[in-house]
């Protein structure tokens, strides 16, 4: 029996825990039990605040549905979901283009649709054109990648938002031509506040952030034998371009739609044109950063 002080109970647990046979878990948890030990002696944590933060913890989870994931949010918000994205680009063998958040809002079974369709069946609003071609790191074409895209409509609102995950709006999957190449029309999105009406919410409103993702369109793109990107560009001319939420932007992800593009396969409608890059895989994938809401969910049920 040893007697605990606010140092050695941080050794006390390490050492109860060294028996943990698989190595990463092990890695993992003795580096989380010391830096959240550490937190709670620098900010001499009270038990008054311990109780507010698992209050906090619980509502979390429990605003979570099939169509509604609060943890990616926080960990989104906290700017954790940019760094892991960050480290995981890290890993890659080769870098193509830039990757961005996944975000909350993605579905894994979008509708198909044909190349030049509008992924805006129901909202309405500017039409946009985008159109490029998928190619490796070097520009060699990548013949019938899957181009999965979502995005909220003109008025800044996700399907899952307007729908609550029963119908789906703004998003859609693409088979690129034999060169790579794909095009399609939606409506120009508008900015948005990341949902506000939760706990996470709540607490960037406690911390006077404006909570706003400046306009984006969201990419997900597959070729075999490449590594999966998950990406977005940015609208330019956004006002908080410069202060995402979220921390989704950077540089070359941002774009600016322009009108008579004389190179546009579809005319009469400003046109934004952006060519992927994907890196080959490595082999040892981590996976994608975030998922489909609903995976999550029935994943842990
Ligand atoms: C999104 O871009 O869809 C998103 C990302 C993080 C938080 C909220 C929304
Ligand atoms: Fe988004």
């Amino acid at each position: 029996m040893r007697d605990l002080t606010t140092t050695s109970v941080t050794d006390a647990v390490l050492d109860q825990m060294s028996g943990t046979p698989d190595p990463r878990l092990k890695q993992v948890m003795a580096s989380l039990v010391r830096h959240m030990h550490d937190f709670a002696r620098d900010v001499s944590l009270t038990p008054e605040e311990w109780l507010t933060a698992i209050g906090f913890l619980t509502k979390v989870g429990q605003t979570c549905t099939p169509a509604r994931q609060e943890f990616i949010l926080l960990s989104d918000v906290l700017g954790l979901s940019a760094l892991v994205n960050l480290l995981h680009d890290k890993t890659a063998v080769e870098l193509g283009t830039e990757s961005s958040l996944l975000g909350p809002f993605y579905q894994q079974d979008a509708p198909l649709f044909a190349m030049g369709d509008s992924i805006a069946t129901k909202a309405d609003g500017p039409e946009l054109l985008l159109y490029g071609q998928v190619t490796d790191k070097a520009g060699k074409p990548l013949p019938h990648a899957l181009v999965q895209v979502w995005q909220t409509d003109s008025k800044g609102e996700y399907d899952m938002q307007k729908y609550h995950g029963e119908q789906m709006d703004m998003r859609g999957n693409f088979r690129c031509d034999s060169e790579g190449r794909f095009h399609f029309r939606t409506v120009m999105p508008l900015g948005y506040f990341i949902p506000m009406d939760g706990p996470v919410g709540a607490m960037v409103q406690a911390q006077r952030r404006h909570g706003c993702r400046p306009a984006h369109i969201h990419f997900l793109i597959s070729a075999d034998g490449y590594r999966e990107l998950v990406t977005a560009i940015y609208l330019g001319h956004d006002e908080h371009i410069d202060s995402d939420t979220v921390f989704g932007v950077s540089t070359s992800l941002v774009v600016l739609p322009r009108d008579n593009d004389p190179d546009a396969p579809v005319k009469g409608m400003p046109a934004i044109h952006y060519d992927f890059r994907l890196g080959v895989a490595s082999g040892e994938e981590t996976g994608r950063v975030g998922a489909d809401p609903s995976q999550i969910l029935s994943a842990v049920e």
